[in-house]
């Protein structure tokens, strides 16, 4: 096979939070995979920062253990590991004070890429930024990359750009949601932007609505803290679905580049219209006594009252000339039947049946799986196969990746991908500032209305189920269903 691996230049990579959850299960063994596969070079150089009093060799047995431990499975060689750990270094630096800049900037060479990797709160990013400029570590090349919540509000997410704008400039900033990363989720513009086949249906003449889910069959478990201060809607639907809504509505950029592309996700978001409570449907699972044997969502939030919604469906109107009339309806929860994330296109119903007294005759449905299997599937009415008149049925044109493009290999995982984007230069695959503040725009309104209603509790829904009664009715009151989740 003809390696498709273009290496990325030799860089000086700095990972702030270097001995955190993210950096041990994602960014490091991302790093890993793409020097096992000869993107990344020798001369490249990782250099951990955190609070934590380690050594150069204390951080490579750290990192050599979270690739064995979180590392694609058969794909973590003893050798690679050991070659990939002599391009660490570690600097014990403390974020709000003085200690550890100095020799952190001692440790960088003048010629290469600089990137800075803020794998910490969002508290921690004005305060590293500042120290970044002030000693002269970052260079008017260097790349700031930023992990989410990007703020928690329109309010927060304003500061952060603010104080990140006093020393990067937007070209330089790359915040991070690593649902752009992922593979499918670019496969749906090369879908819509490189066939003629789609995008002439691709409005509301042709689309009677879309379906976006992203379902987790994982509850929230450790992180209760965090989540209970978020909740679906700011940990999900705010940034992942939005990504995902906004790919689907946009009109094609000119070309594939960044600024052309960011632009066209924020006509969508300012294309919103307001949602009103009584087109969401909030839910948090609950086991019931004696019942299952999972764990309510109470047992982790931290707090015995929590009326914290772990599931959120929506019906959401685009208010544009190509998708006025067709609503979309997003939909995310933990806890739920199985893991599966999906973009559904229904397509309207034929105009007329010429086949009389036949039944089945329906709209095409596009399907983009996300996880777990990639593909994309597109239902199509068929004849029903052998005698007995004319029968119709339904029967899937079916590509799942993995069969269809099996030279292909292993997906590469969102971070993999998307760490390449920093050191290669480009923006397309990261949050620009306007379009994560017209998100939270969109956004604070809807927290706002729940919280202003008084109305907080949110449904009870089954662990392992696909959600609260609610979800379903918002779609049965339009005539219409969700697809099933793990079916
Ligand atoms: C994160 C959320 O951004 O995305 C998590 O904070 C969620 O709550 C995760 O579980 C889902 O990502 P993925 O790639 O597993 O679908």
């Amino acid at each position: 096979m003809v390696s498709r691996v273009i290496p990325v230049d030799p860089f000086d990579l700095v990972l702030f939070g270097a001995t955190g959850d993210l950096a041990r299960r994602k960014i490091l063994p991302s790093l890993f995979h793409r020097f096992q596969i000869g993107q990344i070079d020798a001369q490249s150089r990782i250099i951990g920062t955190s609070r934590s009093q380690l050594d150069r060799a204390g951080f490579q047995d750290l990192v050599a253990s979270a690739i064995r431990e979180f590392g694609q499975a058969g794909e973590t060689g003893e050798d690679d590991i050991a070659a990939f750990v002599q391009l660490l270094d570690y600097v014990p630096v403390d974020a709000k004070g003085d200690a550890g800049w100095s020799a952190l900037k001692s440790l960088l060479r003048p010629d290469v890429v600089r990137a800075f990797y803020l794998s910490v709160g969002p508290g921690l990013f004005p305060a590293i930024a500042s120290r970044l400029s002030s000693c002269e570590i970052a260079t008017a090349d260097s790349r700031v990359v930023l992990e989410k919540p990007f703020g928690h509000d329109l309010a927060s997410a304003q500061a952060l750009n603010s104080a990140l704008r006093a020393h990067f400039q937007e070209s330089q900033i790359y915040r991070i949601d690593h649902y752009l990363g992922k593979e499918t989720v670019q496969n749906l513009m090369a879908l819509r932007f490189a066939n003629s086949l789609f995008e002439p249906l691709w409005n509301s003449t042709h689309v009677d609505h879309v379906q976006i889910t992203v379902a987790e069959k994982i509850g929230v478990e450790g992180r209760g803290e965090y989540y209970d201060r978020s909740g679906a809607m700011r940990d999900m639907v705010q940034n992942h679905l939005m990504q995902l809504l906004c790919l689907t509505a946009m009109e094609p950029p000119s070309r594939f580049t960044p600024n052309a592309v960011r632009d066209e996700k924020v006509k969508v978001i300012e294309a919103l219209e307001p949602v009103s409570l009584d087109n969401i449907a909030r839910g948090q699972y609950r086991a019931s006594p004696g019942g299952t044997k999972q764990d309510s969502y109470l047992d982790h939030a931290g707090n015995p009252t929590s009326t914290t919604e772990s599931f959120v469906a929506m019906k959401v109107e685009v208010a544009n000339w190509r998708w006025a009339g067709t609503p979309f309806y997003l939909r995310t929860g933990k806890c739920l039947r199985a893991r599966e994330s999906e973009i559904a296109v229904y397509f309207r119903d034929p105009p007329h049946n010429i086949f009389a007294g036949a039944t089945g005759v329906h709209g095409n449905v596009l399907v983009i799986r996300l996880q777990p299997d990639e593909g994309i599937t597109l239902r199509t009415t068929i004849k029903d196969p052998g005698p007995g008149g004319m029968r119709l049925t339904s029967a899937n044109l079916d590509m799942t990746f993995a069969d269809s493009l099996p030279e292909a290999g292993r997906p590469q995982d969102a971070y993999e991908r998307l760490i390449m984007d920093v050191i290669r230069g480009n923006q397309t695959l990261f949050m620009r500032g306007d379009e994560v503040e017209a998100a939270w725009a969109w956004a604070d309104p809807i927290i706002a209305s729940w919280e202003q209603s008084g109305d907080l509790a949110p449904q009870a829904y089954d662990p392992g189920s696909s959600g609260p009664d609610d979800s379903l009715l918002l779609m049965h009151r339009d005539h219409r269903r969700w697809r099933g989740i793990g079916t």
